[in-house]
């Protein structure tokens, strides 16, 4: 080695490993601070993610949105009826509905927005739900169905049919409602379908749905039913193919949001909620929702998953046709409902 460089590098470790004092330490603390304050305020902008670029007209157009009463449900409605779309949000609660509308209304001035009921965890509430849904529209198509309602970690719990609750709700009541509209013909060739999964797929496992093998896991439900999410959106898309629809399903992670979601959360609410000021809002929750539902790429990417308005490489499940074909198929016997 040169002998300069040996004396260079000998005389900077000597000052690194010098004490510091006086001036030097404050310099190095401010150094520390605005080192740290720089990069939380990358992280937060990392955290906070790409926005939606097509705002079309939307006059004309029927968008409808499940669990759109509160969080990205809400904030996507919203952001519809700005476009000019009609905007059914379906809920499963009446005064959540009516001050969810109310709200809507005076924030956007648009007066197309109305609210149904609907009760994922109930299949007969689905069936009711869509056909009361479809009389409503008489005869009128939706353009856009956005499988948006959702429950994270819940206590373990059952729905209206015995199933697992999160696997129920996210799931089964999504599948059901989806596959009884289209074989009603009820929503637009051309249409799409957007499906919020979540990035915690990738956790996600189709086996012992019911947790009867092994004990309930609140998180491992979430995850199962998240991936389930994601297997229902490319099988389903695999089926509008062969029926030679131009429907697209794609579905989709919305981001870490600060939402309503974590309301099961108990003591992990003490983690949770500090975390959360990283977290993005509501409405920069919905954006992907937004770019899935309105970018005209979104038609070379049927079936596909996105992240951050882009598509992104899902679990490797859906590599192949068959763990979406198997849950498409246990979907039809748990709910008694197939597509036409
Ligand atoms: N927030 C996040 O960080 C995050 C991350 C990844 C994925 N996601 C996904 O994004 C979607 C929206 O979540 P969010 O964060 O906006 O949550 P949220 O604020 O808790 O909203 C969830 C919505 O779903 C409705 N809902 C729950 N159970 C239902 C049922 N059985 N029948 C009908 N509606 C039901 C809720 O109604 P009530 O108001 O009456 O309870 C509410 O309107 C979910 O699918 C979630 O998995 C969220």
């Amino acid at each position: 080695m040169d002998v300069t460089l040996a004396h260079s590098i000998h005389n900077a470790f000597a000052r690194l490993t010098q004490p510091i004092q006086g001036e030097n330490k404050n310099n190095v603390i401010i150094g520390a601070v605005a080192a740290t304050a720089l990069g939380l305020v990358g992280f937060k902008l990392w955290m906070t993610g790409s926005s939606n670029e097509h705002h079309p007209n939307l006059s004309g157009k029927i968008v409808v949105i499940t669990g759109g009463n509160t969080g990205i449900g809400y904030e996507t409605a919203k952001e519809f009826a700005l476009m000019g779309a009609r905007v059914i949000i379906l809920v499963r609660n009446e005064q959540k509905g009516q001050d969810a509308v109310a709200e809507l209304k005076q924030s956007t001035g648009k007066s197309q927005i109305e609210y149904q009921l609907l009760r994922l965890d109930d299949l007969s509430s689905v069936r009711s739900s869509a056909q009361y849904l479809i009389q409503s529209l008489g005869g009128r198509k939706i353009d856009i169905l956005v499988n948006n309602a959702g429950v994270m970690a819940t206590p373990q719990g059952k729905t209206k049919e015995g199933y697992e609750l999160q696997f129920g709700t996210n799931h089964l009541g999504h599948y059901a409602l989806t596959v009884l509209l289209l074989n009603q013909d009820a929503i637009t060739d051309g249409g799409r379908i957007i499906t919020l999964s979540s990035n915690a797929h990738y956790k996600g496992i189709m086996e012992d749905l019911n947790f009867e093998k092994t004990p309930y896991n609140a998180w491992q439900a979430y995850s199962n039913s998240k991936l389930a999410n994601v297997l229902f959106a490319r099988e389903l898309q695999e089926r509008l193919f062969l029926k030679k629809s131009n429907i697209i399903s794609v579905s989709l992670h919305p981001g870490a949001v600060r939402t309503e979601l974590a309301r099961h959360l108990g003591a992990m609410k003490v983690v949770f909620y500090p975390l959360s000021v990283f977290f993005k809002t509501p409405n920069q929750g919905a954006q992907t929702t937004l770019h899935c539902a309105l970018s005209p790429d979104v038609f070379k990417h049927g079936g596909e998953y996105f992240d951050n308005c882009r598509q992104t490489k899902a679990h490797v499940a859906t590599e192949e046709n068959a763990p979406s074909r198997k849950l498409w198929e246990l979907s039809e016997r748990l709910t008694n409902i197939s597509l036409d």
